[in-house]
């Protein structure tokens, strides 16, 4: 029987840093689907959101997040954010990571919804591959942890509302078997595959979020999913993120006839919260019957547009698109989930021995809509916390191993599917949403969660059937909160909830608790 002290599921920033902290108390693998850092968090472009400057102030950021979340947040998780973010921010800065500076101060810049520049970054818009970078090295040089790459994990093994390790399916070998420990801390990002549009890459498919629900894991406010408002529209290209920093540094939205028009729904322009401009931007391109609008940047210097988005700047060159002389066909797309697995301050869930951190994980802090930035500083404080409440709570425990049944490999095709329900969520449960659009998804979903069940045993599979137990989370819960509020919008009841109210789902079961 193969076993550690600690799991940790996922190798993005939450599970990087998880991973550090438990190893000062245990054994610890950190076991990850596809290679070792792959996910949201390498990816992430503009920065962190930090209070690190002297015009800063702790409570400035925790009023800003408020705001933004429009109300729904813990307040409790967002003031620990905010509190706890600059020493990790720092912690991160000893172990190596390398943030741009201006002479020997770090350069802060501004994005939507934050009242000071207070976001840091790397690379210029390659903040997310630094913090993974240093956070790698760092931890490969930890004995402790033992790193499993390309392995799956499809489900914990829980008995009597304890968790005890989970099942695998090493890719390489396509063995399936289980790793046993004393505490599982699930740090497995996000969704956003389940959308047709999306900045995520592949492996946010929402499986830690099904694997929780499953092993009846309580998962809380599954209806706010946040769109960004600019990625790339171009035919045969990614939905490439366009970072917000793009506009915090000037960059104008404009629509398909060039005119500005951010200022018509919003006092704060293209800095308006983030859920503000991506609804500004859908109803301008159902008004001017277009695709998508334009971000402008041509105005800027075109020597500090070249050296400020170096990343975006090349990326987009490849595509024929010269951003300091062309406009920039944009549109909204799948980003982050608000909801996620619930947890207290410290990432412990209903389930002994299980805890979640990062993306998957729904602490509260980002209520019904996230402040731009949070979420790397979410990952790093989260992961950090979960640790350390995973080594004191887990000090006497024992690893126990036991005979579990185990399913054979089995290989499938389902790539058509992965695409329909990637076409009716997109069609039917994205920005704006109404009853009949739900119930579309919702026949959909369950159709073919009827003939999906668990039969074929691989990662395609597997994944599959995860991204449609959220997606039918998603919507039941979009389905049962009938008014609007962050970036949840019902077209039938566009009226803003004012109560505040969450929905949960507990038991593994689909019926909302509100
Ligand atoms: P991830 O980094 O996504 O890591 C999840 C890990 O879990 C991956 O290693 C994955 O392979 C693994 N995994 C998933 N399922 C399984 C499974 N079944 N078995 C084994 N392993 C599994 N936020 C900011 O704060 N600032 C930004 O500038 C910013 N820019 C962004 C740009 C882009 C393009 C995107 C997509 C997101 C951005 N975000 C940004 C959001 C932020 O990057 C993520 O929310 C955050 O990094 C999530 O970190 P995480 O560790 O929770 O998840
Ligand atoms: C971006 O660079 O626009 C992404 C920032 C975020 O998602 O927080």
């Amino acid at each position: 029987m193969i076993q550690y002290d600690f799991l940790v599921i996922g190798s993005g920033a939450a599970g990087l840093r998880a991973a550090v902290g438990l190893a000062q108390h245990g054994s610890v693998a950190l076991i990850t689907k596809s290679s070792v850092g792959e996910g949201s968090s390498e990816h992430a472009q503009g920065g962190v959101a930090v209070v690190l400057s002297d015009e800063d102030d702790i409570v400035l950021h925790y009023e800003d997040t408020i705001v933004a979340g429009d109300g729904l947040c813990d307040k409790n998780a967002v003031m620990t954010l905010v509190d706890e973010g600059p020493h990790y921010i720092k912690e991160l800065i000893g172990w190596g990571a390398k943030f741009d500076m201006v002479g020997d101060h770090l350069d802060f810049t501004r994005e939507a919804a934050h009242s000071v520049n207070r976001i840091i970054h790397a690379h210029g818009d390659a903040t997310g591959f630094e913090i993974v970078r240093a956070l790698k090295e760092y931890s490969t040089k930890i004995k402790n942890i033992t790193f499993i790459p390309d392995t799956f994990v499809i489900d914990l093994i829980v008995n009597n509302n304890e968790v005890f390790g989970v099942t695998v399916i090493d890719e390489n070998s396509k063995e399936i078997y289980p790793i046993f420990s004393k505490g599982v801390i699930l740090a497995t990002g996000g969704a956003g595959r389940i959308f047709k549009r999306t900045t995520n890459p592949e492996v946010a498919t929402g499986d830690g979020i099904a694997i929780a629900f499953r092993a009846k894991a309580t998962v809380k406010d599954l209806e706010f999913y946040q769109f960004h408002p600019t990625a790339l529209h171009l035919k045969g290209a990614p939905a490439f993120l366009l970072s917000e920093s793009m506009r915090g540094e000037g960059g104008i939205l404009r629509n398909i006839n060039k005119e500005r028009f951010c200022f018509n729904y919003h006092e704060k322009g293209e800095l308006a919260p983030r859920d503000v401009v991506s609804r500004a931007i859908f109803f301008e391109m159902q008004k001017t019957d277009a695709e998508h609008v334009y971000l402008d940047m041509t105005h800027l210097d075109c020597n500090f547009v070249k050296n400020r988005f170096p990343k975006i700047y090349n990326t987009l060159k490849n595509y024929g698109i010269d951003i300091t002389k062309d406009l920039i066909p944009v549109s909204p797309a799948a980003h982050y989930y608000m909801g996620g697995i619930e947890t207290d301050i410290w990432g412990r869930t209903n389930i002994t021995g299980l805890y979640a951190c990062g993306e998957c994980a729904c602490t509260g802090v980002h209520g019904a809509n996230r402040l731009a930035s949070n979420s790397l500083l979410e990952s790093v404080v989260f992961g950090a916390r979960s640790a350390k409440a995973a080594a004191i709570d887990l000090k006497n425990k024992k690893v126990t191993s036991f005979d579990i049944p185990i399913n054979k490999y089995s290989d499938c095709n389902i790539d058509k599917d992965k695409s329909e329900l990637q076409e009716v969520m997109w069609k039917n449960a994205s920005i704006v949403r109404d009853e009949n659009s739900l119930n579309e998804a919702l026949n959909f979903i369950d159709l073919k969660l009827k003939n999906t069940g668990k039969n074929a045993v691989c990662r395609n599979c597997l994944e599959y059937f995860n991204m449609l137990q959220v997606a039918k989370l998603m919507v039941i819960a979009a389905k049962n909160r009938k008014g609007s509020r962050g970036a949840h919008f019902r077209k039938d009841y566009p009226e803003k909830i004012k109560e505040n109210w969450h929905i949960v789902f507990e038991n593994g079961e689909f019926n909302p608790i509100i």
